[in-house]
């Protein structure tokens, strides 16, 4: 059985894909904010035999903080997810901030997608297919990124944060690939065309004229589910897709730029940090899933002459001990050999006000280190340390590594 979360999943597309996966035997979980709605999609789940099987997980997706508690409660009651299902969107013709100081279309359609595909990718990570579906219109090509001002506190229009809030989800997929190399979640951007769905708004009478005309010669849900339906079934090759009208995309063009894409990451990243930062204390729960993340880590030990000194590494995590590994003769080696004292220090990329640091003891081993440096490379960069690095394995891959066990004494934080 396999589990999937829908955003967007009490009505139209979200919706349609959840009832075909309930009625395949899959665990669904959806998530939106209607009750009534809610009812309905789990009166639809009883009607098919999947009461056990469905799950609501209420959520306003346009707070960050709210995105943030859905990934914590998803990890809270599930090991792993086959696929994310992203189709949450409401059009609004007036510009509206949320409580916490953002622009509406840009948190809800853009900011929780890359909050719940950052922060579900190591529950996806465990699935043996795993794919992240991000339902919106790549390839459109409308629109047009305005960088100094993403909000539109300088002029709003619908269409535009619409518009823009779809290439912003085109440019989160191309750096989540670039990211993420040694993840096999695969990124799609699928752009349905015209359905005829509840398009979830709130309009004015000239943009409630042209959704009533598109709707005319809009599809019906049915027909565009079959190309989203092959993807969950069969997710493609690559780490990332784009398909419009079942029309598989080139990822060239300016919709598809590397470099827009890590200028978007570091601009969310501010963005996402300056909401609500969590409270202080560590989440046992999401440290550890920080740690089976690539996530850089700062060591710091003691000098000979008491100076502390810090250094940036792999890691890898056996039950709550931290693993590195380190040369035999480096600095940080002679320090933890004189003084085992020791602290890691973690830092969430997409969430940079938070971090957890780990306070503790270090042991050193002379035995698998070879190993573990390989694993630790597989995990950070998809390759062994030699694929990796072919210049360092040939010149220093012969010498002798230390491992490094840290059992922490004391964790402090917010994370
Ligand atoms: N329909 C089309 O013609 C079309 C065309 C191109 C692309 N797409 C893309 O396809 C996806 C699905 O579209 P659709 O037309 O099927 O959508 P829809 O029928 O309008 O449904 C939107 C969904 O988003 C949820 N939602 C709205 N605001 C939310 C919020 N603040 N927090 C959490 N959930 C929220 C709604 O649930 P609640 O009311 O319960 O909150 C509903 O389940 C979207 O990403 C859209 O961009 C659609």
């Amino acid at each position: 059985m396999k589990t999937y979360v829908v955003t967007g999943g009490t009505d139209g597309i979200g919706r349609a894909v959840a009832l075909d996966r309930l009625a395949r035997g899959d665990e669904v979980v959806v998530i939106g904010r209607d009750p009534a709605k809610a009812g309905s999609f789990l009166d639809a789940a009883a009607s098919r035999g999947a009461t056990e099987r469905a799950h609501f997980v209420p959520a306003d997706l346009s707070l960050v903080g709210e995105a943030r508690r859905v990934v914590e409660e998803i990890g809270r009651r599930f090991d792993t997810i086959d696929a994310l299902v992203l189709c949450a969107r409401h059009y609004r013709s007036t510009r509206l901030v949320t409580a916490e100081g953002l622009e509406h279309n840009l948190a809800l359609f853009y900011l929780s997608r890359f909050v719940l595909s950052y922060g579900l990718l190591d529950l996806l990570d465990r699935a043996e297919r795993p794919v992240i579906l991000n339902i919106a219109g790549p390839g459109s090509g409308t629109g047009e990124i305005r960088w100094d001002d993403l909000g539109g506190e300088r002029g709003y229009h619908g269409a535009h944060a619409l518009a823009q809030g779809g290439q912003l989800n085109d440019l989160l997929g191309i750096e989540f690939a670039r990211r993420r190399p040694a993840s096999r979640v695969r990124y799609v951007l699928l752009h349905p065309g015209a359905v005829r769905t509840g398009h979830s708004g709130e309009y004015d009478a000239e943009a409630a004229a042209q959704v009533e005309a598109m709707r005319a010669t809009a599809q019906p849900v049915e027909r565009a589910l079959v190309p989203i339906l092959d993807v969950l079934a069969n997710p493609p090759a690559e780490p990332l897709a784009a398909i419009a009208m079942g029309r598989t995309l080139e990822l060239t063009g300016p919709e598809f730029d590397a470099d827009a894409a890590r200028r978007l990451y570091d601009v969310t990243t501010r963005l996402l940090g300056s909401v609500a930062p969590a409270a202080p204390g560590v989440s046992a729960g999401r440290l550890r899933r920080l740690l089976d993340s690539p996530v850089y880590a700062t060591v710091a030990t003691v000098a000979p002459d008491g100076a502390p000194h810090q250094s940036v590494v792999w890691i890898g995590r056996d039950g709550d001990d931290v693993l590195f590994v380190i040369a035999v003769g480096s600095r940080k080696e002679r320090n933890l050999r004189r003084d085992p004292r020791v602290s890691v220090l973690v830092c969430p990329p997409d969430q940079p006000y938070t971090y957890a640091a780990i306070h503790g003891t270090a042991t050193l081993g002379t035995e698998g280190g070879h190993r573990l440096r390989d694993a630790l490379a597989i995990k950070y960069t998809g390759r062994t340390y030699a694929e990796h690095n072919a210049d360092a394995a040939a010149r220093f891959g012969h010498l002798p590594v230390a491992t490094v066990r840290v059992t922490p004494s004391k964790i402090v934080g917010r994370l």
